[in-house]
């Protein structure tokens, strides 16, 4: 079937608000107030709260379209259909339909909106443990669709369960769904499970059903949630016939710019893989700089991954002969694909282009550096070999991926040790990720009463910079709070002054001690403006949204949560005012518990 992502995202909503379900618009791709994941990686992810049970504005039936970043496959890039960027299609059941009505609806759309033939779809369902019983009823259901029985997989845990997406919170088994390509079985056990090629991943519906908890337990959630998710890319290329995501809509003008540009082509074995690296990573980092929460590179956190896929792009194209300026015409590429559908990076158009091309002037610096730094150990060397310690060196230092040290080596007739090298990175790997599991126990200990009075505390700050300021355009960039501060980031041309700041302190300090409530009423996108808050507008038309109010001192959208009343906030205090990026300013404050310096006469 002929069928543009455009169409499909459109089908996709379409079929579901026939069904009930309201619409609601991408999330940020940058997951606000979440220390446990970097970026938005499934559609469920700006939804947990409410899969937890919490009522979500705009009801019980909800589908999308989200955003997503997923870089855990990065080596997989290049092949026909890993992506680090990826469109999720989604519908959810917030305590609402459950089995019955998922099964009956995903047959109903693979076989008569896409048009697949029954007889070519395989799935499979959870074969049950001591967690959670094996799901015939699901089964029965396929069954009963007209799914044949041999294509009916039972399958472990390892398959056929999903989430969470951090270490903690909403999951279940699921059923997945698959193309069969009609290859032959590669052998009497050949199932979806392996990865012969015969079967193809279409969509996911997860019966999420449980709660993880950090001891590693699963304990039964208020409600009985869905929650699905089918990549809008893979599922083009499914039914379009094509051998690669690449030759998908929104992949063939990215190509075509890059082929353009280079001079190569797509279709040559000995430049596909370089072609298909620079076209995801560069749309991947257009989606990162360019979204409402964007961010630059940088070495710490989503600026490092930023930075990762940037250089990675950078030194496949290069082997492309690809020249300064060339990514950020790639960029321009992305943009002018998603720009109806994600008007945000329309509008952050100059700001990607600028961002990749001094990344890419960076990158240069280094790189020189780092060949020096390499010609100095040659020089050196007892042995033929390049020890893995210096490899990792090059690698962790200077940005030198193994396979450039390793092709510089044998150019003077060198060897590297490799397994040295992955000794060290093995250990660089646990050891960073020890501290990601540090950070995420930080945060656990305190989700809740502390990130919820920080930020609590960032709306009061925000409208406190809108009032000394007194700049229409002071309007928030980004946000980060970890269980010790709270991170803001607004337009704003110049630092601030000592009295600036000391007076933004006092009307915050006003505004908790005047201890008044903080209420929240749910209202469309239109109601909210009339009523004068601000926030991000980024939403569908007639979508609801969530207005906490803080007496006079604060109305703004939100998704929560927040402290009961200002007063359990303690004393705020800024800690550190500085430069963000060109005409963004950055601000770190704190909360301590000592209230008594708080005074409500200003
Ligand atoms: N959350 C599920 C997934 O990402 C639907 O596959």
């Amino acid at each position: 079937m002929k069928l543009t992502s455009d169409e499909l995202r459109k089908k996709w909503i379409k079929f579901y608000t026939d069904r009930g379900h309201t619409p609601i618009s991408s999330a940020s791709l940058i997951p606000e107030n979440d220390p446990t994941v970097l970026f938005t990686t499934a559609g469920m992810h700006p939804l947990v709260p409410y899969l937890l049970g919490q009522p979500h504005p705009a009801g019980k039936r909800l589908c999308d379209t989200q955003k997503c970043v997923r870089t855990g496959d990065i080596d997989e890039v290049g092949d026909s259909s890993h992506c680090t960027f990826f469109e999720m299609l989604g519908n959810w059941s917030l305590g609402d339909y459950f089995k019955t009505e998922m099964v009956q609806w995903s047959y109903e759309f693979l076989t008569q909106v896409l048009g697949f033939d029954p007889e070519r779809l395989a799935v499979t369902v959870f074969e049950g443990d001591s967690d959670c019983p094996r799901d015939d009823e699901t089964a029965a259901l396929w069954e009963k669709c007209g799914i044949k029985r041999e294509n009916i997989f039972y399958l472990g845990k390892k398959h056929n369960w999903w989430g969470p997406a951090g270490q903690t919170g909403p999951c279940g088994p699921d059923t997945e769904m698959f193309f069969d390509t009609g290859k032959p079985k590669c052998c009497d056990k050949c199932s979806p499970a392996c990865d012969c090629g015969k079967y193809v991943e279409i969509w996911n519906d997860v019966f999420m059903q449980f709660n993880k908890n950090a001891d590693g337990t699963y304990s039964p959630l208020k409600q009985k949630n869905v929650d699905t998710g089918m990549g809008l890319e893979r599922t083009l290329m499914n039914i379009q016939g094509l051998q690669s995501v690449y030759d998908t809509d929104v992949f063939t003008p990215i190509v075509g710019k890059i082929e353009k540009l280079s001079g190569k082509s797509i279709t040559d074995p000995e430049h596909v893989k370089a072609v298909r690296v620079v076209a995801d990573h560069i749309r991947t980092a257009t989606f990162i700089i360019g979204d409402e929460r964007g961010v630059t590179p940088s070495n710490v956190d989503q600026g490092y991954i930023l930075r990762r896929l940037l250089r990675r792009a950078i030194r496949f194209g290069a082997g492309l002969g690809l020249k300064f300026g060339d990514y950020s015409a790639v960029a321009d590429a992305v943009v002018d694909i998603y720009a109806a559908t994600y008007p945000e990076l329309a509008a952050a158009r100059d700001k990607i282009k600028t961002e990749i091309d001094e990344e890419q002037t960076r990158f240069e610096r280094t790189l020189e550096n780092g060949i020096k730094e390499f010609e100095k150990l040659c020089k050196f060397l007892q042995t033929d070999v390049i020890p893995g310690k210096s490899a990792f060196r090059l690698y962790d230092t200077y940005g030198f991926p193994l396979e450039m040290t390793v092709e510089m080596a044998k150019e003077r007739g060198f060897k590297v040790d490799v397994d040295g090298f992955n000794e060290r990175f093995e250990q660089h790997r646990k050891l960073s990720q020890a501290g990601a599991e540090q950070r995420f126990k930080g945060g656990l200990a305190d989700t809740g009463e502390l990130t919820a009075r920080l930020h609590t505390a960032t709306h009061l700050m925000h409208k406190a910079l809108k009032d000394v300021l007194d700049d229409p355009n002071v309007n928030q960039r980004g946000s980060n709070i970890t269980p010790e501060r709270l991170r803001f980031d607004f337009s704003f041309g110049r630092a601030l002054t000592p009295e600036e700041l000391k007076a933004v302190e006092d009307k915050v300090n006003a505004a908790i001690a005047a201890d008044v409530p903080i209420t929240c009423e749910e209202m469309t996108v239109d109601e909210a403006k009339a009523a004068g808050a601000v926030g991000l507008f980024a939403t569908k038309y007639g979508e609801k949204v969530k207005v906490y109010t803080m007496g006079e001192f604060s109305k703004e959208i939100c998704g929560g949560p927040h402290a009961a009343r200002t007063g359990e906030l303690g004393h705020f205090k800024i800690v550190k005012e500085q430069s963000s990026s060109a005409g963004v300013r950055r601000i770190k404050a704190v909360l301590d518990a000592d209230t008594s310096r708080n005074t409500a006469s200003n």
